[in-house]
């Protein structure tokens, strides 16, 4: 492949943030979709209700994200998607056919949608007329293993007019268990002209440059793999330029936790920002020394100075570890 390749961040439900998208573009990543939002509760929603305001933030600092949507009627579908791009804030529209969640798909939206591709075709061509964005689909292998919609879709979905595909390669009832199978993922590239990212286990250098070179795909979306670790954006980066690897020192994993803590404290205020920094926290120092111990007392943070002070003690362990016996 020749053309550099669409590095996302896939979206993901509480992560995929304002913050979190501006670290990953900071980092190398090129291509960014705020986390799903109902179409039916964002038109329906009173203007009081400020949970679609903090969903579809946008950071002072990063490019236009693609705004991702679900829903299962046709033409909630497509007003949301005409009002949202009216804003003027996002560079895409996504339609969410893939999320496995229970209350997700008990509404037969998210991966249902897989079971009933006539439905599909009606709500992607009602949200290709309503927006001059481009329309992307995110999608799953299909419902379960009997039954393997994603190359059909993927063909409806280009007849339709949607200009990217992300297919994430484990069926609605995998969930999110086993491997992503990249093998699939190629079967459904070869199915469409348009441009297809390969989704799913896709969490560093090595396992980007393989997954590219399995599936022909024009680039991945990488979830789970940038929690805690925006860094493997560069390092994707790195690679594809045949550059040594990028390893983030342990003061830059700090820099760069505290950064994202003080984007979140600007943003929601100190106890929102402290309850969201918690998790992120756990990924950032995971698989690090004496990680296990500080997990414990992340669950009682509660402020954000008690956060900082956290990490700057994770950094000063970290040294001391890595002095010889005696110094
Ligand atoms: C916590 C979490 C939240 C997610 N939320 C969304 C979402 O809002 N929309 C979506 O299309 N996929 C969502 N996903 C699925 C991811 O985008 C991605 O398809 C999946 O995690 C597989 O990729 P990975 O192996 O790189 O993590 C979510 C995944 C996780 C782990």
């Amino acid at each position: 492949m020749n053309k550099q390749p669409i590095l996302a961040l896939a979206p993901m439900a509480g992560i995929s943030d304002w913050p979190m998208r501006t670290l990953c573009v900071e980092q190398g990543c090129n291509y960014t979709t705020t986390e799903m939002v109902s179409a039916q509760g964002f038109l329906t929603a009173p203007s009081t209700l400020n949970v679609y305001k903090y969903l579809l933030a946008i950071g002072p600092a990063e490019p236009p994200p693609v705004v991702q949507i679900f829903g299962r009627r046709p033409e909630l579908m497509s007003e949301a998607a005409k009002r949202l791009s009216d804003t003027g804030l996002f560079s895409g529209v996504d339609i969410n056919m893939g999320c496995p969640a229970q209350k997700v798909t008990g509404g037969g939206a998210g991966s249902a949608l897989m079971r009933d591709l006539p439905l599909c075709a009606e709500i992607i061509s009602a949200v290709r007329k309503a927006t001059p964005l481009p329309v992307s689909v995110k999608m799953r292998l299909g419902w379960d293993e009997a039954h393997i919609t994603a190359p059909e879709l993927a063909r409806i979905a280009q007849e339709c007019g949607a200009d990217l595909l992300t297919v994430h390669g484990r069926t609605r009832s995998q969930q999110y268990s086993g491997h992503a199978d990249w093998e699939q993922i190629a079967s459904v590239k070869s199915t469409v002209r348009i441009p297809v990212l390969c989704n799913g286990d896709v969490n560093s250098a090595q396992s980007c440059l393989e997954a590219l070179r399995v599936t022909g795909c024009d680039g991945v979306a990488i979830g789970r793999g940038a929690l805690g670790n925006p860094f493997v954006f560069a390092q994707i980066q790195a690679a594809l330029k045949h550059e040594p690897a990028i390893i983030p020192d342990d003061d830059q994993i700090v820099a760069t936790a505290i950064r994202h803590g003080t984007m979140m404290l600007e943003w929601k205020g100190e106890r929102a920002a402290v309850l969201e920094m918690r998790k992120h926290l756990c990924w950032y120092i995971h698989g690090k020394r004496g990680a296990a111990q500080l997990r414990t007392r992340i669950t009682a943070l509660d402020t954000m100075e008690a956060v900082f002070s956290l990490l700057r003690e994770f950094a000063e362990l970290q040294k001391n570890v890595d002095k010889p016996c005696g110094s």
